[in-house]
């Protein structure tokens, strides 16, 4: 069996991972290749040797670098990160044929922890695009799986549109793959179709009755397109899956995939309900956001989970006033653990006294009751007229008050 020449063991990875730690749940982010894939969300090479960078440094297991035989510009980013990454996995994509599967390898071979992805459609709408019976494609599979894992040790493979597949046939493919050396077997939700209660007991019953499936990892990838990608990705790991796919603030085709943040932070949030863990370091979590907005042009929504603008904002007086006593009133996380420094009232028409003398305490205004009072009454009118009161209006509102001329 070929390899790198490296003495860093490529070994199945993730298998020795979880042997060492049954609770590890491992992160591949995927924002390079399906988060990429996306329309309009098309990087440069440098923003992508970039974000790879920022992957590997904040803990992500896998890095779904690209899809080499898909462009020139896709096998270069592919195999410069593989060059460049230290710690994760540089994992690269290919359809099941063998000229794919050799693209991806050549990208892919300097790489310290190199894995081959290789899928195909396994539904009935998809298996009618390459026109195979279901015997040509498990054919197929075995012999895709078999050339893969001749070239590298760490093969994963994806019967794509798995949850729309019929459960005899997809029971029978994952056996084909297991046994022609696939390490890790991915489940994709494709089009967002499932549930959770069925991801979860999807993953439970192909463990349960997949002859070998003790020997390998399985993963999710789930899309966003019913809103229940987290909530269906966190199932699979209930039902016994142990790598989450996945791509930061859930860039993706359509309405997009499972985001990063999202699961990673549930996990971290929920541990007493939830006892999986990750090794990724939140408290990058922010920079990396703000890092693939800028260079995939698609901005945060306001209202996002975690990483939105609004995630740790505060208006309402009753909520402002409660998070000044206490922060555990209105706040499930602390801003530093995504990697935000403070939380953040904004100052706004339903703000209230406390949150007012609080921010201007913040500016470096100590006023006593009547001043507050008075700048309160301005600062009301100020808020109905503008939607957010910005500090540099407080300020205004201040020198006005100490000099009323
Ligand atoms: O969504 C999907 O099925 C995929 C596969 C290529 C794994 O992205
Ligand atoms: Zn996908």
């Amino acid at each position: 069996m070929t390899n790198t020449t490296d003495t860093t063991p490529t070994e199945t990875a993730a298998v020795d991972d979880r042997t060492v730690d049954k609770d590890r749940v491992l992160i591949f982010d995927t924002t390079l290749r399906d988060g990429e894939q996306c329309p309009g969300a098309t990087m440069t090479h440098s923003e992508k040797l970039e974000i790879a960078e920022l992957l590997d440094e904040m803990g992500v297991d896998i890095i779904e670098a690209g899809f080499p035989i898909a462009s020139q510009g896709d096998f270069r980013a592919v195999a410069e990160i593989a060059e460049r990454t230290k710690d994760s996995v540089v994992c690269g994509l290919a359809r099941a044929n063998l000229t794919d599967i050799d693209r991806a390898w050549e990208a892919l071979r300097g790489a310290r922890r190199p894995r081959i992805h290789t899928f195909i459609g396994t539904s009935p709408s998809h298996r009618a695009i390459p026109n195979l019976t279901m015997d040509q494609m498990a054919e197929r599979i075995h012999e895709t799986v078999t050339h893969a894992r001749n070239l590298c040790d760490n093969v994963q493979w994806s019967p794509m549109d798995a949850t729309r597949t019929e459960w005899d046939y997809l029971k029978r493919v994952v056996e084909i793959a297991i046994r022609a050396g696939a390490n890790t077997i991915n489940i994709p939700d494709t089009v967002g179709y499932t549930a959770p209660e069925e991801s979860a007991s999807l993953i439970r019953r192909l463990i349960a009755e997949v002859p070998g499936a003790d020997e390998v990892i399985f993963a999710t990838h789930c899309h966003d397109d019913l809103g229940m990608a987290t909530a269906n990705s966190l199932a699979a790991v209930a039902g016994g899956a142990r790598q989450i796919e996945c791509t930061i603030n859930g860039l993706g085709e359509r309405a997009g995939n499972t985001a990063l943040e999202e699961v990673v932070m549930a996990l971290k949030v929920r541990h007493d309900i939830m006892p999986w863990h990750t090794r990724i370091d939140t408290t990058r979590i922010m920079n990396i956001s703000r890092r693939v907005a800028a260079a995939s042009g698609f901005q945060v929504q306001f209202n996002k989970a975690i990483v939105g603008k609004n995630a740790f904002l505060h208006e309402s007086g009753i909520h402002q006033d409660g998070v000044l006593k206490n922060v555990e009133t209105f706040e499930i996380m602390r801003p530093e653990d995504i990697g935000l420094s403070v939380s953040n009232l904004v100052m706004g028409k339903h703000s209230g006294r406390a949150a007012l003398r609080s921010r201007l305490r913040d500016l470096g205004y100590e006023v006593g009751d009547n001043q507050l009072q008075d700048v309160f009454v301005r600062f009301k009118a100020l808020a109905d007229r503008k939607k957010e009161v910005y500090d540099e209006d407080l300020v205004a509102l201040m020198r006005a008050d100490e000099d009323p001329r």
